[in-house]
């Protein structure tokens, strides 16, 4: 059983760990256990609150409270902060009770002790994953409104002990997802966005190790969040030495009133536990976002051409078709015309926002280029911006209050445009009403959702006459409303594939993930840059949802063979412009990659992946990607800079069945065991590349 009580502490177990709360004689509910899975239930350590001793250190400041609110004689972070309608501050909460809805989940109930207020904690364990979902509703039974102040997802707390190192992603646009490793000490260590975005600097991810953990071995915590606004993640040791990881809503400038009978839900928090280092931490979320978080069965994702590094803005239909053939020829499955196609839209000054096709560029609408496309075997996909405007387009002449603003501030231009206010259902209305129509009548079959900006000015002066007395609640809203479009779309054209896009990895999560099929993780397409941004975006998010580009980015004059390489590791694009990729003869050569990429795919965007050496740190680095059942693999090795006389170690490959006899091809038939121990010996020159498939005889 997933999930089960005894005495007063509830069990929750998957197929390799356990994870244990209680009630304790106070009320309090208590954290006990997390970590590898016990043999029996009696095993399991019950939470017990702390006795607090001398006048400054209170029962709260020594308990591990599962989901503390802010309240007594406790000074380190708690997960609820709320003001009541009388001016208290001071959040009580008690045990109420507890159910279990379905099997899998629980929902342990908290009351405060004096106020009708009512905390759910929502609990959903993914048994094959090694995965605890869990997320808070908070209910106001009250007759009188309140304030929330801040609502976390969870805390999670670490099984007691020293020295813990917190692993995150951390970058800016154009130099996403770099690995950070450092010790956590006393104190509190903050990740966030502020921006009403997931951003480029943070992503809402992290692990927890003991210190010593590897790609392979050693006890690894980790965790993500499924929201694509502001977010938190703040890892705390306490003066005791006890370490938790809360992960919810930013309440930077956050406020969320509750009438009587309202309720307010978090966004999903989710999080696993392996001693298998953080190879199988990433295997774990990998699974779990490909079967449980993104929508449906995920198809294997076509081979797409983009026309964007190639054109910019300037995108007509002769343009485009002579783009298309080219791309047909060398076997893109996928044509997608990027930004510039719709009205007004010359340049980056004007058209966010009147969203049908510019006359001037495309007068017989989109189905002539549209008919083409498909008539060369392809299908179509478009670039859009939703939540998007600029000051020069119809549709802000006509509503400059659409736009998120304060009355009395000039209202920050980035990139020459102001963000709609998803939280309005007019502008809702108006975005689904386009591009509903959009879908409907053209043959689309992929969008690539793109947001450019993020915020300033955080207002919503007429909040009020949409019945929301907070205009602090765009921050929740905004993002609910930008989730609704999509969902809204998403069923209405159930063949569209999705990307999202934020001026590269702006929005990638959990939450996003939900709706998109897969994401663009950098505007950076430089090879060697991407291998360490690819590597980076591997720690939570899998291979199918990391689209690739080869493009003409190439500074260094790497070959065509390293660039393909380096794309073929995830959902493979092209960007270049392929009029010159024709003249320069690089077609044969880009067909030749396609091609053997469609026969590997499905072990990419399907298959384990293990990371064998890593270019963040090394300048010898390779990639195993495996099948699910152990029955073919390929390995991806990398050169960039090292200098002569250079001795490359082995490759010591991962996940094989030890007894069973391999081919690694070019080098021979070996059992598993010997792949993995002995290794496989690539010779490599610098800024060279290999793809070598390995199959079980
Ligand atoms: C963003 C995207 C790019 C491209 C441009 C178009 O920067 O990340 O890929 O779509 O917008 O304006």
């Amino acid at each position: 059983m997933p999930i089960y009580a005894i005495n007063n502490t509830w069990i929750l177990e998957t197929r390799h760990t356990g994870y244990a709360v209680s009630v304790s004689g106070s009320g309090r509910l208590v954290h006990g256990y997390w970590g590898r899975r016990l043999p029996y239930p009696e095993d399991y350590p019950a939470g017990e609150e702390g006795y607090g001793w001398a006048s400054f250190n209170g029962v709260g400041q020594v308990t591990r409270e599962e989901y503390p609110a802010y309240a007594g004689a406790n000074y380190t972070e708690p997960c609820l902060r709320a003001t009541f309608a009388d001016g208290v501050r001071d959040v009580v909460l008690r045990f109420d009770r507890a159910e279990q809805p379905e099997a899998g989940t629980l929902h342990v109930h908290l009351r405060d002790v004096y106020y009708p207020l009512r905390v759910t904690l929502h609990y959903a364990v993914y048994d094959a994953y090694d995965i605890i979902e869990r997320w808070v509703t908070v209910q106001n039974e009250g007759a009188q409104p309140l304030t929330l102040e801040r609502v976390w997802s969870a805390q999670w707390h670490l099984p007691p002990g020293d020295d813990y190192r917190l692993t995150h992603l951390t970058g800016r646009w154009f130099d996403e997802m770099h690995l950070r490793r450092e010790t956590l000490r006393q104190g509190v260590k903050l990740l966030d966005s502020r921006r009403l975005a997931t951003g480029h600097h943070h992503n809402p991810f992290f692990a927890l190790d003991r210190g010593s953990a590897d790609e392979d071995n050693g006890e690894v915590w980790f965790g993500a969040l499924g929201w694509s606004g502001n977010w938190q993640m703040a890892a705390e040791v306490t003066d005791f030495a006890s370490t938790r990881m809360n992960v919810g809503v930013n309440d930077w400038d956050f406020a969320w009133r509750l009438e009587h009978g309202q309720d307010f839900s978090t966004p999903p928090a989710y999080a696993g536990y392996t001693i298998r280092g953080f190879g199988a931490a990433s295997r774990r979320l990998h699974d779990f976002i490909r079967e449980v978080v993104q929508p449906h069965d995920q198809p294997v994702h076509p081979v797409l051409y983009n026309s964007w590094e190639a054109t910019m803005f300037n995108v007509d239909v002769a343009s485009q078709i002579a783009l298309a053939e080219r791309a047909a020829q060398i076997g893109v499955e996928l044509f997608v015309m990027d930004d510039g196609w719709f009205h007004g839209r010359g340049d980056d000054t004007a058209g966010l926002g009147d969203w049908w096709p510019d006359a001037r560029k495309f007068p017989n609408g989109l189905k002539p280029l549209i008919a083409r496309v498909n008539e060369l075997g392809m299908k179509f996909g478009l670039w859009i911006e939703p939540e998007m405007v600029n000051p020069n387009s119809d549709l802000y002449r006509a509503h400059p209050d659409w736009v998120i603003h304060f009355p009395t501030r000039a209202r920050t231009e980035l990139r020459n445009q102001l963000m709609l206010n998803m939280a309005r259902p007019d502008v809702r209305d108006y975005l689904i009403g386009h591009f509903d129509r959009l879908l409907s009548e053209n043959n689309i079959e992929f969008i690539k959702w793109d947001t450019n900006r993020n915020v300033t000015e955080p207002g919503w002066p007429d909040a009020a006459a949409f019945g929301v007395r907070e205009p602090r609640e765009l921050w929740v809203r905004h993002v609910e409303g930008v989730y609704r479009v999509w969902d809204t779309l998403r069923d209405r054209h159930p063949r569209v594939i999705w990307q999202s896009c934020s001026g590269g990895g702006g929005r990638v999560d959990l939450g996003i993930l939900r709706r998109a099929d897969q994401v663009w993780p950098s505007d950076n397409t430089e090879a060697s840059a991407r291998l360490a941004i690819q590597e980076g975006f591997s720690y939570a998010y899998p291979a199918n949802t990391m689209e690739a580009w080869v493009t003409d980015m190439n500074p260094n004059n790497l070959s065509l063979d390293f660039r393909f390489h380096v794309s073929m590791c995830g959902a493979l694009g092209i960007g270049g412009h392929l009029l010159h990729w024709e003249e320069k003869g690089l077609l044969p050569g880009a067909a030749k990659w396609i091609a053997l990429y469609k026969t590997l795919r499905h072990l990419v965007q399907y298959g384990d992946l293990y990371r064998l050496r890593s270019p963040q740190t090394q300048p010898f680095s390779a990639l195993l990607y495996l099948a699910k059942d152990k029955s073919e693999g390929v390995l991806f090795v990398f050169r960039t800079h090292l200098p002569e006389p250079a001795i490359l170690p082995p490759l010591y490959l991962r996940g094989l069945v030890s007894a069973a006899r391999y081919e690694v091809e070019g080098f021979g038939v070996r059992s598993g065991e010997a792949w993995m121990r002995a290794g496989v010996k690539v010779e490599l020159g610098n800024f060279e590349s290999r793809v070598i498939r390995l199959r079980r005889l």
